[in-house]
């Protein structure tokens, strides 16, 4: 591990020294986890902060009180950052937690275990566009600079944990059978409620159709946009400037096609289709 200005460079992949250290990546690297555990598990602004408000309200019935009482960061917390330690010691089973790791990088007992996954991706047109915007609110991290030079540092990876491709391919061949859900932010954005029967399948939770319509309501974008316990306005503006851009911006899908030229569009998509050569990543990738 090495530093790097305002990052920490973990086996090659830069994470904000803002909230990360050596000794919270070990931490993650050594974390005993337990088989009844569910990961989260996303590439960055892929619908992180969606999956913290979803995950607590299905695996405790629907009810709203701890996504209105408790930060996101504390109800499901980050495996990789500083306060995860704090946060897991008073967790009662089954703990949730969220990661940007790539599959080798996961904790070494998570390889033996029985612990789940849901693999969220997102187009990666959008998670460029709502990247940019993030770096402009988040004083931890680089100024994106133009949208064109973004694009390129996208592109080559040189942007927090690394290339979209390679976070999407390590996933993908993660060989979990039956322990990992994979679903799309556009298939949340269209039907949540349907997503939601998916999910409370998948983590074993019969939940009542009263109780998926309320966390499908609690949980939709006007909804968490209001809530200061997932908007992340109590974090103060020197660390998120609010006034730049929202944490939770748009929450649309196909937000790239008011940002990216044509040219920008056709090098974007022959770039990411060489780096996906001979992976078979499924993308409508003009969704
Ligand atoms: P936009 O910037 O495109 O609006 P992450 O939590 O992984 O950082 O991802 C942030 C993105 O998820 C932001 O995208 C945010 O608005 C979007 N998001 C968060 N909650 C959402 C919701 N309930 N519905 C739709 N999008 C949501």
């Amino acid at each position: 591990m090495t530093s790097n200005g305002k990052y920490i460079v973990y086996h090659g992949l830069l994470c904000p020294n803002k909230c990360h250290s050596y000794e919270s990546l070990k931490y993650a690297e050594e974390l005993k986890v337990n088989d009844d555990d569910i990961f989260v598990v996303t590439y960055p602004k892929s619908g992180t902060t969606w999956m913290q408000e979803i995950l607590p309200l299905i695996l405790n019935g629907g009810d709203l009180t701890p996504v209105k009482t408790i930060p996101n960061w504390d109800r499901v917390p980050w495996l990789e950052e500083t306060r995860t330690a704090l946060v897991l010691d008073h967790q009662t089973s089954p703990r949730a937690m969220v990661t940007h790791l790539p599959y080798h990088l996961m904790p070494h007992s998570f390889f033996s275990s029985k612990a789940k996954v849901i693999y969220v991706t997102r187009n990666p047109k959008d998670v460029l566009v709502s990247s940019f915007y993030f770096h402009k609110m988040a004083n931890f991290l680089d100024d994106p600079g133009t949208f064109d030079e973004f694009l390129d540092k996208f592109l080559s990876g040189q942007v927090i944990f690394g290339k979209w491709t390679d976070h999407v391919k390590s996933w993908q061949n993660s060989d979990l059978g039956d322990r990992i859900l994979y679903v799309s932010y556009e298939e949340m954005v269209k039907d949540l409620r349907g997503v939601l029967e998916h999910f409370s399948c998948f983590l074993g939770r019969e939940l009542s159709q009263e109780a998926l319509d309320r966390i499908a309501k609690h949980c939709c974008f006007s909804n968490m946009k209001t809530n200061v316990m997932s908007n992340y306005s109590l974090v103060p503006q020197e660390i998120l400037d609010n006034s730049k851009s929202s944490f939770l911006r748009k929450g649309i899908a196909g937000d790239w096609k008011n940002h990216f030229s044509p040219e920008q569009n056709a090098k974007f998509t022959a770039v990411l289709k060489e780096q996906s050569k001979g992976e078979d990543i499924k993308y409508n990738w003009d969704e």
